[in-house]
């Protein structure tokens, strides 16, 4: 496996593979790898003939008041997973071989930022998602790239940019990952302790009792939300709810009777880890089976 950690060396290797016509799938991360991060793997390592990793903490997508500073690193683990996986080449950038000096230039894919994680944690969150994303298209320029539907909000995020900017990526999405007990896997998981990692699975069961709540009871998106949150108060006491929302999965606009894709999303701080989790589901689908 080749370990790159210049733009030159990764963009020359790319380059290099397909001219000889090889497709070239990549994979983002920011490492402290997991099952989900490798489910991504196997998918790129399926649909192309190389995969590229890339490892990076990108400081610009991280608020003055967030964990930039204390967000799990491995790169050891990390690499010989990868290893493992078969992935033919991983790129580790420094900060500043990324932003250099005097970086100024910000994408913003703008309404579909706003909501959720955009309102709770700031669209400088995803204006900082966007523009690193789209810094190692330009470096890697990979046929496909794949990301999870476990950030639900990043992928239609990407998925909008590459649209709108005409990008020649095709972006394939994976399933969530998830723990035995149900709770999705996220590098931010090592930070809980034993008694908050009991109650961690309590976020998915909510939103499983919410969609069942929403096919049989009411389709009005702030009683689903409500009953959401009461099962999440009641089930884990020392939760803290950043945000529970019912929205329309294919535009995050509100829903309205129309709606078909609906999605209901979480972020829920149990101590000081905030974990997001989600479900979507087709109402139509539900009806006819
Ligand atoms: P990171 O949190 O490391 O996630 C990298 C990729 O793994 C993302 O596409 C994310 O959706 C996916 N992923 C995380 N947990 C998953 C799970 N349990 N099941 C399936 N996929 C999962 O997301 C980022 O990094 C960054 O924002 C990045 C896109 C790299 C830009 O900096």
């Amino acid at each position: 496996m080749k370990i790159f950690k210049t733009k030159t060396e990764i963009r020359n290797y790319t380059r290099l593979r397909k001219l000889n016509g090889e497709i070239c799938g990549f994979v983002p991360t920011m490492g402290y790898l997991h099952q989900g991060h490798l489910s991504l793997m196997d998918i790129s390592i399926t649909r192309s003939d190389f995969t590229v990793v890339s490892i990076f903490v990108n400081p610009m997508q991280f608020s003055p008041t967030e964990d930039l500073e204390t967000y799990p690193v491995d790169i050891e683990t990390d690499l010989n997973l990868l290893r493992e996986k078969g992935v033919a080449a991983v790129f580790i950038p420094s900060v500043s071989e990324i932003y250099g000096e005097s970086f100024q230039t910000q994408v913003s894919v703008t309404r579909i930022s706003l909501p959720l994680c955009g309102a709770s944690r700031g669209v400088s969150h995803f204006t900082g998602v966007s523009t690193v994303v789209l810094k190692l298209f330009n470096i890697i320029n990979p046929d496909i790239a794949v990301f999870g539907k476990k950030d639900f909000q990043q992928l239609a995020v990407i998925k909008r940019m590459v649209k709108d900017l005409d990008l020649e990526v095709e972006i394939i999405s994976g399933e969530t990952v998830r723990e035995k007990n149900g709770l999705a896997m996220s590098s931010r998981n090592s930070y809980l302790n034993a008694n908050e990692r009991k109650q961690a699975p309590v976020i998915q069961e909510a939103l499983k009792e919410g969609k069942f709540f929403r096919l049989n009871t009411s389709t009005d998106s702030v009683s689903v939300e409500k009953h959401i949150i009461n099962q999440i108060r009641s089930n884990a006491p020392d939760s803290r709810i950043d945000y529970i929302k019912c929205l329309d999965a294919d535009t995050l606009e509100d829903t309205s009777p129309e709606t078909d894709n609906i999605l209901l999303a979480a972020a829920v701080f149990l101590g000081k880890t905030r974990l997001i989790d989600n479900i979507v589901f087709s109402v139509k689908s539900v009806e006819k089976s």
